[in-house]
């Protein structure tokens, strides 16, 4: 069990494309569980590789339906292939601190992934577990849930987040 460090905006890591994992390995696994230990640890409800500074195709997120559990899916390669519906509903991100805003995402995705041990995944889902996989697919692009507000909302925070880490000093 190791807790990784979370990387923030505007470190550049975050605007990296992730890499396809092709090896399905112990060093993965081990990976995949310091991730999830990550994303409970903050807590978190979903976390992409990149956000510990390693841009490789890897996402967790929470499924958890009572307090305290661990239960969560890891998608490895993740593609949504369809999408339909639209909602409107708030979001926020480990890696950008003190931002909550409103996103319009996919209400229904189809998703292809791989499982931790290389096998195929093929899927739908839906409303708030469908908006966590469209922020972490997101994020293995290098993008970025800020990238979707208008650009004055987007300046806005860019000055907030200047005063806040000059508070910091
Ligand atoms: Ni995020």
């Amino acid at each position: 069990m190791a807790i990784r460090t979370i990387i923030t905006y505007p470190h550049p890591v975050l605007r990296q494309k992730a890499e396809t994992i092709t090896v399905f390995d112990q060093e993965l696994k081990t990976l995949i569980e310091d991730m999830a230990d990550t994303m409970y640890k903050a807590p978190g409800v979903g976390l992409a590789a990149n956000q510990i500074g390693i841009a490789r195709q890897l996402v967790v997120i929470d499924r958890s339906t009572v307090e305290n559990e661990r239960k969560f899916l890891t998608l490895i390669n993740p593609e949504i292939t369809g999408g339909e519906g639209s909602i409107v509903d708030e979001e926020g991100c480990l890696s950008v601190i003190e931002c909550y805003a409103k996103v319009k995402r996919f209400r229904k995705i189809h998703v292809i992934a791989q499982d931790a041990d290389g096998n195929p995944l093929e899927f739908d889902a839906e409303d708030r577990f469908a908006r966590i996989i469209q922020h972490e697919v997101d994020h293995l692009l290098g993008t970025l849930f800020i990238d979707r507000l208008s650009s004055l909302k987007r300046a806005l925070y860019k000055k907030k987040l200047k005063k806040l880490l000059q508070g910091e000093e």
